[in-house]
């Protein structure tokens, strides 16, 4: 499973990618205003830190729109992926852009429905919103179910990005169910590497190790 920053805090991204898990970034436009930087400034420096796929979003909600907006992002790097909302236009956009070479990321997915179509438009990345879906009574891991069922009867290459992630097990149950990657924010990845048996492993060894009063080296 591959793992994208949902950020657009340069510092943030910078400390995923140096555990070595970052796999490339997820932005939107709410994540821009709350990282308070200009945009394409932002996602030039972002290319700086990472070769994977660094999500751009179009504001456009027309066709012309989103191909205008569309041209000026993919310029920023070569591994700009253009996130387009799960709208005709959208997909029209995901078709046009995906025919010419371009990566794109079709967003606010909440239904089985529309990843099906996403796909079927040549999507690079689905992007369903499991955390949303949660918050409104609905169990967001259950679609992520019925998209790679779906995918996979059709040899689909469009890859389940499951966006929206609250907590590190929906990072568990989406890697049990075999989605392609997970995006979220930095401090839920870190939150991977907590166990309270690994810390008190450590001070265990520790303890017994300087009753050794030994040294490596
Ligand atoms: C990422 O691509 C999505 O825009 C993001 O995960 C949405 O997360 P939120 O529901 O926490 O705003």
């Amino acid at each position: 499973m591959k793992f994208f920053a949902d950020t657009a805090v340069i510092s943030e991204i910078r400390e995923l990618a140096d555990t070595g898990l970052l796999d490339g970034v997820t932005t939107n436009p709410s994540l821009i205003k709350k990282s308070g930087g200009d945009f394409i400034e932002t996602v030039r420096e972002i290319a700086t830190i990472t070769s994977g796929p660094i999500s751009a979003e179009v504001i456009a909600l027309d066709h012309d729109g989103m191909m205008r907006e569309a041209e000026v992002l993919r310029k920023i790097a070569d591994n700009i992926a253009i996130k387009v909302p799960l709208t005709p236009a959208g997909l029209k956009t995901c078709k046009a852009l995906t025919s010419d070479g371009t990566m794109v990321n079709v967003t606010l997915c909440f239904s089985a429905a529309q990843a099906l179509i996403a796909a079927k438009a040549g999507a690079s990345f689905i992007s369903p919103f499991v955390g949303r879906l949660d918050d409104v009574g609905f169990n967001g891991m259950d679609l992520i179910a019925d998209i790679r069922m779906i995918y996979d009867n059709y040899d689909f290459s469009t890859e389940i990005l499951v966006a929206s992630v609250r907590h590190p097990m929906h990072i568990v149950e989406a890697a049990k169910i075999g989605a392609d990657v997970c995006t979220a924010p930095t401090k839920i990845f870190m939150q991977l590497f907590n166990h309270p048996s690994t810390d008190a492993g450590i001070a265990a060894f520790l303890k017994d190790w300087e009753a050794t009063g030994q040294a490596i080296g």
